[in-house]
């Protein structure tokens, strides 16, 4: 028996001399250690022994047991170390490779503007109130003043719809119509921003296509200097604080009197550059005092109320802030313009 022992030990430690996986040392364990290995049939076989034998035979074969049992432990132990590094090494992650650019979405100059255009207005008590890109030549002319024959058409150039009288709105003052129609009696002060459209022959200063920010304001007592007030404010928050403002006497059919307003350059502080002709001032709107006629088709009694409005460009207005030379990068669609935004 205890040659046996012997021979089983010496042949199990051979046997895992030659191991190196962890699924051969689990064949290796049911071969040395499983139910039917010959350590085993050591153990079945004690009953047969003289009991005098039995006590030191058993304590042998518990010796050898507990050894094999040892042995598969730090065998095991060594294996699994030995896996680990292997996955370490192959599965190595580069961490100082560059990664991938992550695209970045961001919001097109001309709403970029726009925004900031509703944000100030909006601290002043502006609402924002949207009416329709299609629009009749009763709202876009005729009720601003502008009967058929009227000269001042000229300054609109008119995509018309092969509907007659249905246009594309040449700019936003439709929406006074449509803003006063809604709430007359009561006093207004509403933007109307969108996009507005013209039948020309594009260049660097003129598209097909634009926004506008209309702004009107019809109440009580409403006078040409809250007009001022309200659009030198603007500029301040717009520009900067800093800024010259200026009103030019000019000429809208639906407003009486009406001006435009002019701020003083910011490229060139006022000297003359390119960007102002050098005349070191910048046209940024039109604007009046609402002409009674148009105060009438609105729904108001001229004797009773007033009001002021005015129209801008928002394309124009990031033109000359972010210095962008050509009015066609608006509508583009070219990354490279719209990226640096
Ligand atoms: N609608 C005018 C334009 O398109 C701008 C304007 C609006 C002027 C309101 C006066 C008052 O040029």
């Amino acid at each position: 028996m205890f040659e046996e022992l012997e021979k089983i030990q010496t042949a199990a430690l051979a046997a895992l001399e030659s191991v190196q996986s962890e699924a051969l040392l689990e064949q290796w364990r049911i071969a040395h250690l499983g139910r039917s290995a010959p350590l085993m049939q050591v153990f079945e076989k004690f009953n047969s022994l003289p009991k005098e034998e039995r006590p030191v035979v058993g304590k042998r074969a518990n010796e050898v047991k507990r050894l094999l049992e040892s042995h598969l432990a730090e065998r095991s132990e060594a294996l699994h170390q030995n896996a680990l590094a292997q996955a370490l090494e192959t599965e190595r992650l580069d961490v100082t490779l560059p990664g991938r650019p992550i695209q970045q979405g961001r919001l097109h100059p001309s709403t970029q503007i726009l925004r900031r255009i509703y944000d100030i207005f909006a601290e002043m008590g502006f609402q924002v109130y949207r009416t329709r890109e299609v629009e009749s030549d009763e709202y876009n002319f005729e009720l601003l003043n502008i009967p058929a024959h009227h000269p001042a058409r000229d300054m609109w150039d008119t995509f018309h719809t092969i509907t007659p009288g249905v246009l594309l709105r040449t700019h936003t003052s439709p929406g006074q119509i449509h803003a006063m129609r809604e709430n007359a009696p009561n006093p207004v002060r509403v933007i109307l921003p969108g996009m507005c459209y013209r039948y020309e022959q594009t260049s660097a200063r003129k598209e097909i296509q634009f926004n506008q920010v209309e702004g009107l304001a019809v109440g009580h007592h409403i006078t040409f200097g809250d007009l001022k007030g309200t659009l030198i404010d603007f500029a301040r928050r717009m520009f900067g604080a800093a800024v010259r403002t200026r009103f030019r006497a000019s000429h809208f059919p639906f407003t009486e009197p009406s001006a435009e307003m002019d701020i003083e350059c910011f490229i060139c502080g006022g000297k003359g550059c390119n960007v102002c002709s050098s005349t070191g001032w910048l046209e940024i709107l039109g604007c009046g005092m609402v002409h009674p006629v148009v105060l009438r088709n609105g729904g108001y009694d001229p004797k009773e109320f007033s009001g002021f409005a005015f129209g801008m460009g928002p394309e124009r207005i990031a033109m000359l802030r972010y210095k962008i030379e050509d009015i066609r990068y608006f509508w583009g669609n070219d990354l490279r313009f719209l990226e640096q935004f």
